[in-house]
């Protein structure tokens, strides 16, 4: 018999195939078992008659059990209104491996639970989608990079210096002497740079975050391309092109995980075509403290129409509510009970996430009003600001303060560094750090001096300045705080397989 994995089903309509997979979920008819099978590349429903199978098979069908491994053969036929577009005529079915007492079942479970259980939780559909969406954004950055004509370097994860500042660093031994688990590629990025032209790392970085947030993780992955002889607006200009790029590309190739998510995915046709708004760190303070329009509404009016507009929300979904359990009462149909039922729960939900959000922006407000000058962005401000725009925001020109001590000081006005941050809209804040850096060697190592960095770790980074020093920029994409928004989840613990962050080293 024929092998086929599901995702190439459509080269096998009206054929008899063969496909190894797990159930994932069943439900009975008279006579007829509807299986819910996956195998890794998508998700089929299975019609096993009992008329067709005979008693043994049929029997195989209803006792199996939920993530029981199958071999199971039929006939192929097209049908849209199923999981994706295809559906199997069961002729034969094996049993591999039965699963005894799966615990993550079809109802709801606390998320301590599922993090608990990530390496079964990986199976569910979400988080298969999730996955997908993932790999695909990884696909669409190398191929970027590579038509842009970058080499992909890779920098060592046991250093000896701090990049991002000491306070989250990890330390650790290499051999006789302490090392540290790299904050981000960029150092040797600029060395790389400075043999290749354009290079790009891809790797794995880590940073000691003792707070729990749902933005951060301890260990995640950065794209960090560096280029030379490039300046900030080169920089920007490259920064704007490359999430253009990948969202388009990912939009354009996940439909399917895109509707299990629930993501409208409309929104990235906007970035795709329309320019991102760049504004000086100074312009962003007037506009997110109200000083400034933007198109003829300051943010505390756009904030307090929010809110007017969310609780009316709220009415709407308590009255939508009501009807519903009035209509139950009444009386009615179990297929009717339970899309009720459903519509219930679902609007519940979404009451829930509108109360916090009541909560929230009264705080945004105040913080925003009130936000001083020379200051790091919160995450508040980041939402507040992008809010204005829905679309990706950059933001540079920084107070020196704020940025690290490679950031190239502006020649026209040295209270500020040439940085530049990327803020996602839909409330997923910075995606992106980068900016041009520091070529002048006494202003390096100044900086090195002022941060209380040891001198000694960074001499062989000072030679960069020393010998052909050029004008030079690049930028680090958090690949899960990118995951995260283009799948709209509430925290990032869902976008990396198995996440590591404060409080979590199992499974
Ligand atoms: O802004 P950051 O700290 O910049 C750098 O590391 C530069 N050296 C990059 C460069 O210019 N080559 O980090 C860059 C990005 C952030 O914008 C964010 O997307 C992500 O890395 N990031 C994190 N993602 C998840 N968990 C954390 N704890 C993160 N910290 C930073
Ligand atoms: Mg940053």
């Amino acid at each position: 018999m024929e092998k086929a994995v599901i995702q190439n089903l459509k080269d096998f309509v009206g054929k008899k195939v063969t496909i190894n997979g797990w159930l994932t979920n069943k439900r009975s008819g008279k006579g007829l078992e509807f299986l819910i099978i996956r195998d890794g590349s998508g998700f089929l429903q299975c019609v096993v008659s009992l008329d067709e199978v005979g008693d043994e098979i049929f029997q195989r069908a209803k006792t199996l059990s939920q993530e029981s491994s199958i071999e199971i053969t039929g006939l192929i036929v097209e049908d849209e209104r199923q999981i994706g577009g295809f559906e199997m005529q069961v002729t034969e079915l094996k049993l591999i491996s039965f699963s005894n007492a799966y615990p993550i079942t079809n109802k709801p479970h606390g998320v301590e639970f599922l993090m608990d259980n990530r390496h079964l939780w990986l199976r569910s559909r979400r988080q298969w989608a999730i996955m997908r969406v993932r790999n695909r954004l990884i696909f669409a950055i190398h191929n970027f990079f590579q038509k842009e004509g970058f080499v992909q370097m890779d920098a060592p994860i046991f250093t000896g210096n701090a990049v991002e500042g000491t306070t989250t660093l990890f330390g650790t031994e290499f051999y006789d002497e302490t090392a540290y688990l790299t904050q981000s590629g960029q150092l040797y990025g600029e060395a790389m740079a400075m043999a290749m032209g354009k290079i790009y790392t891809f790797g794995p970085t880590f940073r000691a975050e003792k707070s729990k947030t749902r933005r951060h993780l301890s260990e995640f992955w950065m794209i960090e391309p560096e280029m030379a002889y490039y300046n900030n607006d080169m920089n920007m200009d490259l920064i704007e092109k490359f999430i253009k790029y990948i969202v388009k590309t990912v939009k354009d190739q996940s439909t399917f995980e895109f509707s299990i998510l629930e993501r409208d995915a409309s929104i990235f046709d906007k970035i795709a075509n329309e320019k991102f708004p760049r504004l000086t760190y100074d312009q962003a303070v007037r506009i997110l403290r109200g000083e400034e329009k933007v198109n003829g509404k300051t943010t505390i009016e756009t904030l307090e129409n929010d809110l007017k507009e969310l609780l009316r929300k709220i009415e709407e979904n308590h009255q939508i509510i009501g009807d519903a359990e009035k209509e139950i009462k009444a009386g009615v149909k179990k297929g009717k009970r339970n899309y009720l039922q459903n519509k219930i729960d679902t609007l519940k939900n979404e009451i829930k996430d509108l109360e916090e959000r009541k909560r929230v922006i009264p705080q945004w407000v105040e913080s925003a009003k009130n936000f001083k000058y020379g200051n790091d962005l919160g995450g508040s401000d980041e939402t507040v600001l992008t809010r204005m725009f829905d679309l990706p925001v950059m933001v540079y020109n920084w107070p020196h303060e704020v940025k690290a001590f490679y950031m190239k000081r502006d020649e026209e006005n040295p209270n500020l560094a040439k940085g530049v941050d990327v803020l996602a809209p839909e409330g997923y804040g910075e995606i992106v750090g980068g900016g041009e850096r520091e070529t002048d060697l006494d202003l390096l190592v100044a900086k090195i001096h002022e941060h209380k960095l040891p001198m000694e770790a960074f001499e062989w980074y000072l030679d960069l300045r020393r010998y052909g020093s050029v004008p030079h920029a690049g930028f680090g994409l958090g690949l899960e705080r990118m995951v995260a928004w283009v799948c709209k989840l509430k925290h990032i613990r869902e976008t990396i397989p198995f996440p590591r962050m404060y409080g979590r080293l199992f499974p």
